[in-house]
């Protein structure tokens, strides 16, 4: 039966990690997985984790099973992080539920089967390019799987003309599927003005917009980088957020997320929440408890809220100086190419959009790891390799 069971590839992100694993360079420099790397090239789990994690030990008395749609005090906090302090109806009239999710990627599948078993919506709109997981998370809960253009290579930019010519074809109660901010891979976000026109056209066309929110904190602020969900919120009364954990809490491998379904009122938020619970119970049963107990102690907690805010603050702020001093340095190697653009993208990436042929040169030859067409983890970028990455980039522009 298992005979004819072809070979799959290898993962583009996850097995780049694999391969650079059994490089045996000592030159190696790994730009590639989107995690954190500090200053001594580690991946640390943050204070405000281990303080929280100090606090578990000693008080949690039980391992029993947690409810079907997770911890009740985690999905209240998502829901407060989220729209805490904007000023709308949907926590005052109760029109969201929460459920915890094993990470962004569980909540996207989450929220896909969801749609695809309770709603008219059977295609998705992401954008080209995208995170290479969505294509799979979408074609697996059942969706057909279209892109919408992006990114202009020739301005490294947002192709917002074509982006909006090619939106404006979406029939009603399709998905559109957003970064809500600190695109992945170009770390190109629309601007006010660019979210206000595409949430108008989505209440116009009535698509069911969805927001992969993975790197919230990392662009400008926890309530900054929420811009784009408050402009549509204030025109389109249904869409899903799907948030992440693993970045800006470090709890890469809790698998730790949630999926909030927004809706026009408390009765339909109560029937989508049943469906959720439903789709969760025939997939994993119920989420575990540790991500959730965490990020939930830290949220609720003034003090260990307050010293992951800091932490948050620190790795972006390190981040954005890695990002100029990435630009500077490639500008003060390469005075006839324009490397600005960097300094526009935000987020934990760069993106180069290069070709494939380049890529493959970087690291063969100079054991440099990029994903897809030259998305660079800025966080993996040092002191000591931010030269050698540069002139390495520059040389391969050349050719
Ligand atoms: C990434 O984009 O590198 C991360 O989100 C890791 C992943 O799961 O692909």
């Amino acid at each position: 039966m298992f005979k004819s069971i072809k070979m799959a590839p290898d993962d583009p992100i996850l097995g780049l990690s694999e391969i650079y694993d059994a490089d045996e360079r000592k030159n190696k420099i790994n730009l590639g997985i989107g995690v954190y790397i500090d200053k001594l090239k580690n991946t640390p789990v943050l204070t405000s984790v281990k303080q929280a994690e100090e606090w578990l030990l000693k008080h949690e008395i039980s391992k029993n099973y947690l409810s079907i749609e997770g911890l009740h005090s985690f999905n209240t906090a998502t829901q407060y992080l989220l729209f805490g302090t904007d000023d709308n109806s949907i926590i005052s009239k109760k029109r969201m539920r929460t459920v915890q999710a094993p990470g962004g990627t569980g909540a996207l599948r989450i929220a896909a089967e969801f749609i695809v078993k309770n709603t008219n919506s059977k295609r998705i709109w992401i954008s080209s390019p995208t995170w290479i997981n969505h294509r799979n998370i979408f074609l697996a809960a059942g969706l057909k799987v279209y892109t919408y253009p992006y990114y202009n290579s020739v301005t490294n930019s947002l192709n917002f003309n074509e982006l909006y010519s090619s939106l404006k074809d979406v029939n009603p109660n399709d998905v559109v599927l957003f970064h809500c901010c600190c695109h992945n891979p170009t770390g190109i976000d629309p601007n006010a003005e660019q979210w206000d026109i595409l949430s108008e056209l989505s209440a116009k066309k009535q698509w069911l917009p969805l927001f992969d929110l993975a790197y919230q904190g990392f662009s400008r602020g926890l309530q900054e980088d929420l811009e784009g969900l408050y402009i549509f919120c204030k025109k389109n009364s249904e869409l899903i957020v799907c948030n992440s954990y693993s970045k800006n809490f470090g709890l890469y491998n809790e698998r730790i997320g949630a999926c909030t379904v927004i809706t026009n009122n408390n009765k339909d938020a109560e029937h989508a929440l049943s469906q959720l619970r439903v789709i969760i119970r025939g997939n994993y049963s119920n989420p575990p408890a540790h991500g959730a107990s965490v990020v939930s102690l830290i949220l609720n907690n003034k003090t260990l809220r307050s010293t992951w805010e800091t932490e948050l603050k620190n790795m972006r702020e390190s981040i954005n100086h890695m990002r100029k001093l990435f630009a500077d340095t490639l500008q003060t190697n390469d005075k006839n190419r324009d490397f600005s653009f960097i300094e526009r993208q935000c987020g934990m990436f760069s993106f180069m959009g290069l070709n494939e042929n380049q890529v493959i040169r970087l690291r063969n030859q100079f054991g440099i790891y990029l994903v897809g067409a030259g998305r660079i983890n800025l966080s993996g970028l040092s002191d000591d390799n931010i030269n050698y990455v540069s002139n390495s980039i520059i040389k391969t522009l050349h050719t």
